[in-house]
């Protein structure tokens, strides 16, 4: 792999890149921090309420420089700067990128085609208000009278990943009077099971799609209905759906009352629209209030985005380390591990940011890229990985690159118990920068007692190589406008990792072709006689014959 082609303007900056990580992997984390043992000092930057300390990754101030320069080059400023005012920068689907108007605070107008962008986000963003208010009071019933108690999200992808992530994440801010829940695989088991223990009569369902044609969506959707239908009569549908899509003839043929339609633009990718009514299950279970605080962080950390000089721009930050990570110390995955179990489903709403924004291989302008994209992202909350994948993070093959998020309070008022969190989430930034030595393994054997020869038998199984680079992302506590802050920190350092590799964030047309297969194999798999290629053949025979 080419480590030296990046579309950077400056080939000496990035000869220069390339000749910072052959000596940074020569001089490993332990050198590092014995050259500079105040590395935290300059290594680490506070915006917004959001410490990101990076002293432990794999760059001292000299890569930091270059890195910085390579934003620079890549104007990365420009870029932000385009996206916040509408520019067309998802060409291949020619629209504009704005999920930042939809907690946008300023109430300056912007428009995009003639319309005024930031009118009509206030507008559907007071009809949501007043659904949420008329659902959560009592005021609007089921079609028998029940006071609605239970509210079912149906929607998949950036339709459910975001609002499920953020619901889990502000438990501690619900109303505990409704209960979110949500269904997404295409299988129907997590129909079945919630459709077995909620009661219709005090049920909304929210269709949540952008487009209104997943199959996914459609087909709970229709199981959904039919259970209202079967149980409360057709004309009930109005009183217990609710939908968010940019598709209103589908909502309308739906049977969606038109005070439950809410809409959703172009300009919105499915991923990053949280902040728009596809939020509406996480605005009834933690109130308009709590949800307008989560805009408002998500509008700080725009701001930020914007303003802060590049070396002290988290997001900016973020990517370049990133960058640094994936093409110069050719590292595949990355690890976010969060030290909240309320943050437990934050890494599956990462995976779909990420990958699905950054897993490219051509260029804005079409052409292959010869340098790797987006690495592979994945994780699990603190301390429960620990006991699970941890070995490898230690002392596999591999390097994997980690975010460490963690707060400062309990979410849930047991501090005692989130101080362990905390213990165990610095022990490990600092265990997987440091390593332990097969000279330290002997030491401590032979301390132990164990003779000269055990000891060394047993020393090389113990040996922690180190040099895994980490970030640990602090802040106060968990709350809604902080949820707010992560996510948009999160949804722009994407960006900026898309602007240096010159990649095109916001299609995703890699989503296509096993979508089309699988709408040509579903009459063959049903037995409706379509030709279909050998070797799906005979897997259909076996599946058939186990079916019987
Ligand atoms: O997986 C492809 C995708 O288009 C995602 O980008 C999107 O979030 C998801 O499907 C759901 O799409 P929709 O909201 O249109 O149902």
């Amino acid at each position: 792999m080419n480590t030296t082609r990046l579309p950077f303007a400056s080939t000496a900056l990035a000869t220069r890149l390339s000749d910072h990580a052959a000596r940074i992997t020569a001089l490993g984390f332990r050198g590092l921090r014995a050259e500079d043992p105040n590395r935290y000092q300059h290594l680490s930057v506070e915006a917004e309420g959001v410490l990101l300390d990076f002293s432990r990754q794999q760059i001292d101030s000299a890569v930091l420089t270059d890195l910085l320069a390579l934003a620079q080059a890549s104007q990365v400023s420009e870029g932000f700067a385009a996206m916040f005012r509408g520019d067309v920068i998802n060409p291949t689907e020619q629209r504009s990128v704005l999920h930042s108007a939809l907690r946008d605070q300023s109430g300056t107008p912007l428009l995009v085609a003639g319309d005024d962008v930031r009118a009509l986000v206030n507008e559907e963003r007071a009809r949501r208000r007043q659904f949420v208010q008329a659902v959560t009071s009592g005021e609007r019933l089921g079609a028998t009278g029940s006071r609605i108690t239970d509210v079912i999200n149906i929607g998949i992808g950036g339709s459910d990943l975001g609002p499920v992530m953020a619901v889990e994440a502000l438990k501690s801010y619900a109303n505990p009077a409704m209960t979110v829940h949500f269904v997404s695989n295409i299988d129907g088991v997590q129909w079945a099971d919630l459709s077995a223990r909620l009661h219709p009569a005090s049920t909304l369902i929210v269709i949540c799609s952008k487009t209104f044609t997943t199959l996914e969506t459609l087909s709970n959707a229709t199981l959904a209905r039919a259970w209202i239908v079967e149980r409360l009569g057709e004309a009930a549908v109005g009183s217990h759906f609710a939908a968010v899509s940019v598709n209103q003839s589908a909502m309308n043929a739906f049977g969606i009352a038109p005070h439950a339609r809410f809409a959703l633009w172009d300009w919105v990718g499915g991923r990053y629209s949280l902040w728009s009514a596809i939020g509406l299950s996480v605005e009834l279970a933690i109130g308009s209030e709590n949800f307008d605080a989560l805009l408002q962080g998500a509008y700080a950390m725009d701001q930020h985005a914007q303003a802060a000089p590049l070396a002290m721009n988290l997001p900016v930050l973020m990517g370049l380390l990133a960058v640094w990570n994936r093409h110069y110390l050719q590292q595949t995955s990355h690890a976010v591990l969060p030290y909240n179990q309320r943050l437990h489903r934050f890494p599956a709403y990462l995976q779909q940011l990420s990958m699905e924004s950054n897993g490219k291989r051509v260029r804005r302008d079409g052409t292959p890229v010869d340098y790797p994209t987006e690495a592979v992202l994945w994780g699990e909350a603190g301390s429960n990985g620990q006991h699970s994948f941890f070995q490898l993070l230690h002392q596999g093959t591999d390097a994997v690159s980690m975010d460490l998020l963690l707060s400062a309070c309990s979410s849930v008022d047991l501090q005692d118990s989130h101080e362990l969190a905390i213990a165990n989430a610095l022990a490990q930034a600092e265990a997987f920068a440091l390593g332990y030595t097969e000279s330290e393994a002997l030491a401590e054997l032979q301390a132990k007692g164990l003779s000269k020869s055990a000891a060394s038998a047993l020393a090389p199984h113990k040996v922690h190589l180190g040099n895994r680079p980490s970030s640990l992302l602090l802040f106060a506590r968990l709350d809604p406008a902080t949820l707010g802050k992560l996510v948009a920190l999160y949804e722009h350092k994407v960006f900026v990792e898309s602007v240096l590799w010159d990649i095109n964030a916001f299609d995703q047309w890699g989503v296509e072709l096993g979508k089309q297969l699988a709408d040509r194999l579903t009459p063959a798999v049903r037995g409706q006689g379509v030709a279909v290629e050998p070797s799906i053949a005979a897997i259909l025979a076996r599946l058939s014959h186990w079916n019987r």
